[in-house]
C-alpha cells in the first residue's frame, strides 16, 4: 500500500511524432487536492485520459491508488470518480432521472438502493432542491455539479476532474470550488486540472505545472509559492552609490535608473538574507539619500509565467 493516489514514471504519450505528454513524473499524495495546471494544449487532458485508462501510454508507468494501470483497471476504476468531458445529460429529464440512468449503467450497483444513492449524490453536491427539475432549466454550474454527482454515485477514493469550471460564470465557479473543498475535507483525493492559476491557488494543497507536454514544476503550494525570488527597490538620486552598497551586501545584479535601483535578494538556503532594515541602514551609512524602499516578491503567477512562458487568464 502506498501513500500516493497517483504516481507516474516517465509517462509519455505521442500522437504520431508529437509528444503531447513528454516523460512526466507525477506524484499525487493521498488526501491532497492536486492542481494540474497548464495553458491550453500543454497535455493535461491527454495525461488524464491515460491515467484513467481511456488512452494507452506510449511509454512509462502509471500507478493509480497503488496499482499498476491499465493492468489493474477493473479493480481501480470503481474507486475513481471522473469528470473528463462534460457528461451528456438528457435535458428533458430531471437531474434525479439522469442520475438514475447513470446508476443503472453501472453493473455493480444494486437496483434497490438506487434511489437512496441518487438522493445522496444530489445532496452531496447541493442539488437536492433541484432533483425534480429538468436539466435544461439548470444553470451551467448546476449541470457541472450534476456531473460531479454522477461520479459520486459510489464512494470514491480519488476524483479526477478535467477543467471542471471551464465555461462557468463566477457563481458557477464558486459552486464547483466549494464543492471540491468539501469533498477534500471528507478525505477524497482530488486531482483537478485547470488553465486558471487563480482558481487552483484557492483550492489546492499541491500543484503540478505543465508546459508543452512537460511537468516543469511540482510541489506543495507553499513550496512553489515560496520558491519565487524577491527584489529590493530603492528610490534615490544616488543610483551608483546605492548599487555599490547593495552589491556589498550580496544582493545581485543592480539595475540602475535615473531615480531608482532594483537589486535581487539572493535565494538563501540558510535564512541569512539581509533584513530590509539592515539594507536601509547600510544605504544611509553609505551616504545614499533614500527616498523610498520596498521589497517586492514574485507572485505565484510571476513564477508560472516564467515557467510556462505564457500568461494565465486570471479573470476570465
Ligand atoms: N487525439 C489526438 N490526436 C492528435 N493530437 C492530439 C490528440 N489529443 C490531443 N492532441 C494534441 O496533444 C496536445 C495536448 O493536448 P491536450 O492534452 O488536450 O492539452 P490540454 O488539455 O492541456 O489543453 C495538443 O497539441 C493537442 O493538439
Ligand atoms: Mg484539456
Amino acid at each position: 500500500m502506498t501513500d500516493l493516489a497517483i504516481r507516474t514514471r516517465a509517462l509519455t504519450k505521442r500522437f504520431r511524432r508529437h509528444a503531447a505528454v513528454d516523460g512526466i513524473d507525477l506524484v499525487v499524495p493521498r488526501g491532497s487536492v492536486y492542481g494540474f495546471l497548464g495553458p491550453n494544449g500543454s497535455g493535461k487532458t491527454t495525461t488524464i485520459r491515460v491515467l484513467l485508462g481511456l488512452a494507452g501510454a506510449t511509454d512509462g508507468e502509471v500507478e493509480v491508488l497503488g496499482r499498476p494501470m491499465p493492468t489493474d483497471l477493473r479493480a481501480v476504476l470503481p474507486r475513481v470518480g471522473a469528470l473528463v468531458e462534460g457528461p451528456a445529460f438528457y435535458p428533458f429529464l430531471s437531474g434525479a432521472s439522469n442520475l438514475r440512468r447513470f446508476d443503472a449503467a453501472d453493473a455493480g450497483a444494486s437496483r434497490r438502493s438506487r434511489d437512496a444513492r441518487v438522493a445522496q449524490a444530489l445532496d452531496r453536491v447541493g442539488l437536492s432542491n433541484a432533483a425534480g427539475k429538468k436539466v435544461r432549466a439548470y444553470s451551467l454550474g448546476m449541470k457541472q455539479r450534476l456531473g460531479i454527482a454522477a461520479s459520486l454515485l459510489r464512494p470514491r477514493d480519488l476524483l479526477v476532474l478535467d477543467e471542471p469550471t471551464n465555461g462557468l460564470d463566477p457563481q458557477g465557479t464558486r459552486e464547483v470550488r466549494s464543492l471540491v473543498r468539501s469533498l477534500a475535507a471528507d478525505g477524497t483525493t482530488v486531482f483537478v486540472s485547470s488553465h486558471l492559476l487563480a482558481e487552483v491557488e484557492q483550492i489546492c494543497s499541491h500543484i503540478g505545472v505543465m508546459s508543452a507536454g512537460r511537468l516543469v514544476a511540482q510541489g506543495t503550494l507553499d513550496e512553489l509559492g515560496g520558491a519565487g525570488g524577491s527584489r529590493v527597490r530603492v528610490t534615490t538620486p544616488d543610483g551608483a552609490d546605492a548599487a555599490r552598497v547593495l552589491t556589498g551586501l550580496g544582493l545581485g545584479a543592480p539595475d540602475v535608473t535615473a531615480d531608482a535601483v532594483v537589486a535581487a535578494v539572493p535565494v538563501q538556503l540558510n535564512g541569512s538574507a539581509p533584513a530590509p532594515e539592515d539594507v536601509v541602514a547600510a544605504l544611509v551609512a553609505g551616504g545614499v539619500r533614500v527616498r523610498g524602499f520596498t521589497v517586492e516578491h514574485d507572485s505565484l503567477e510571476d513564477r508560472f509565467v516564467a515557467l510556462t512562458g505564457e500568461g494565465f487568464d486570471v479573470v476570465r
